[in-house]
């Protein structure tokens, strides 16, 4: 099987994925080094973590009974896999979407069904609720907004594909803070629904590794089971504790990002033969007339990194840019506009 990799050459201007542009501000990265210094390193950090469970539970209105921590959230979606699904069962997904979940997938030996998103890149809510109602589905994918299409499922929708599924459905929200559209609410009326939560992106902590899931006690229980003990790092987790409640420092830079979203998309727009598609994510994809090749080496050339997806399903000519500072967004567009101009 091919693994998860990434090309990933030296370039200024680095739009390939989808990190924050911002990093944690020096007095947050200072409080959290001052108590990680004065704590000690030669003990496990507390066997469960219940203080930073109980700070994240809070934002959401749940008790820290729903919060699982993980080393990232890419570790909690693969601790998801292993506990519900085994070989042979079913798992719906999506696509275009982020490849890991079919990678998980294909370790655990499923039977992977995918639904394709409509033309317009709209997720088929009708289908999907079809598939995830067969048999033998173990887990359904959602991941909204979606990587790499910048497309969202509503929550209604969300709601009427976790009543009709015969078994968990998890909803990745890697991107919430771009948006504002959560499926947290439809927790307590729907307890096969996990979602899934990151630091890396609005919170610019994407070095640290900091994910959490919330799910119903019963459901996060199980998936408890599979994850490692002390999974999350000492370090990590005084930083969990620091960083959860920056509500104003994540909304300001998520502002930024989405109003650097709408220019960058009016941008690509007057730009001859390529199609921008709308995005609620802090990345926006778009097709190219020309050979998408061609144009990410020309922009590589001119220093500046996106990523190449035209080996995704139904996007041959797809390429995504990660919304960046207005100055590397206005290097992305000027570097652009000279590779189709060449
Ligand atoms: C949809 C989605 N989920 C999860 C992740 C990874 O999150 P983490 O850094 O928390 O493991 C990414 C990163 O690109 C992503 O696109």
């Amino acid at each position: 099987m091919s693994g998860y990799t990434l090309v990933q050459p030296d370039c200024p201007v680095k739009l390939n994925q989808n990190e924050c542009p911002f990093d944690v501000p020096e007095e947050l990265k200072r409080e959290i080094v001052d108590e990680a210094l004065a704590s000690n390193w030669g003990r496990y950090p507390g066997f469960v973590p219940g203080e930073v469970k109980a700070a994240i539970g809070q934002r959401h209105g749940l008790g820290p009974e729903h919060i699982l921590i993980g080393n990232g959230s890419n570790e909690l979606i693969q601790a998801v896999f292993q506990a519900a699904v085994g070989r042979g069962d079913r798992v719906v997904l999506p696509a275009p979407t982020f490849t890991l979940y079919a990678l998980m997938g294909r370790i655990a030996g499923a039977d992977i069904r995918t639904v394709h998103l409509k033309r317009d890149l709209s997720f088929d809510v009708d289908r999907l609720k079809e598939e995830s109602a067969q048999p033998g589905v173990r887990l359904v994918v959602l991941c909204s907004p979606n990587n790499p299409t910048g497309s969202m499922i509503q929550p209604e929708e969300v709601a009427a594909i976790a009543e009709a599924a015969t078994g968990l459905v998890v909803v990745d929200e890697a991107y919430y803070e771009f948006c504002g559209v959560s499926c947290i609410e439809l927790l307590d009326r729907h307890p096969n629904l996990v979602i899934t939560r990151t630091f890396s992106k609005a919170l610019g902590a994407a070095g640290l590794r900091l994910g959490y899931l919330a799910a119903d006690p019963s459901v996060a229980r199980e998936i408890e089971k599979v994850k490692l003990p002390y999974n999350v790092n000492a370090i990590s987790l005084i930083a969990a504790r620091t960083l959860i409640g920056q509500d104003a420092l994540i909304e300001e830079r998520a502002a930024l990002i989405r109003a650097e979203r709408q220019r960058v998309y009016e941008g690509l727009r007057e730009l001859p033969g390529i199609r921008p598609y709308p995005s609620h994510a802090n990345f926006i994809l778009f097709e190219a007339e020309r050979p998408v090749a061609g144009i990410f080496h020309g922009l590589i050339d001119r220093g500046v990194l996106i990523r190449d997806v035209s080996r995704y399903p139904m996007l041959e000519r797809g390429m995504r840019v990660t919304i960046g500072l207005p100055e590397e967004n206005d290097a992305f567009l000027k570097a652009l506009r000279e590779v189709l101009a060449a």
